[in-house]
């Protein structure tokens, strides 16, 4: 078992679809083993984007994830970090396969619905930025 952290992005909950795509994460097989609706404060997501702080999108991107609340989530299946990027898609929904999240509820590049950790290094340090041991069940 393997786990990766996810985020519904504020294009996507000001939507109101954050059970549209929690049916695509149960679907898929993966199991919820922390999950809570938070706003970020501008601070917080440069914070968790720190790796980006040199392109040219950081400033623009922590404030579309600041602008309003956010779903984080721990999910929990075999290979789930490989398996969420495939269910999110590419990070351009333009470039996103059918039936992925990004190319069926995606915006922009930016407003890509969803994020998901590139690696476990990635995901050994977004989880516990979010959640302590105590919320994952
Ligand atoms: P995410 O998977 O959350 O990781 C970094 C985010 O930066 C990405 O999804 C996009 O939402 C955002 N982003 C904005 N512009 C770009 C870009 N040109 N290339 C990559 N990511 C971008």
């Amino acid at each position: 078992m393997e786990r990766t952290f996810a985020i519904i992005k504020p294009d996507a909950v000001e939507r109101n679809i954050i059970g549209k795509i929690l049916e695509k994460v149960e679907t898929a097989g993966f199991r919820i083993v922390g999950m809570k609706k938070i706003l970020l404060s501008t601070c917080e997501a440069e914070g968790f984007y720190y790796v980006h702080k040199e392109r040219p999108f950081f400033n623009d991107l922590c404030s579309f994830m600041s602008r309003s609340p956010v779903v984080v989530m721990v999910l929990e299946r075999d290979n789930a970090i490989s398996a969420w990027r495939e269910v999110m898609g590419a990070t351009n929904p333009a470039n996103a396969e059918a039936g992925t999240i990004r190319k069926d509820f995606g915006l922009s590049i930016e407003e890509n619905s969803v994020h998901g950790s590139d690696s476990p290094e990635s995901a050994a340090f977004e989880i516990p930025y979010f959640f302590s041991q105590l919320e994952l069940l």
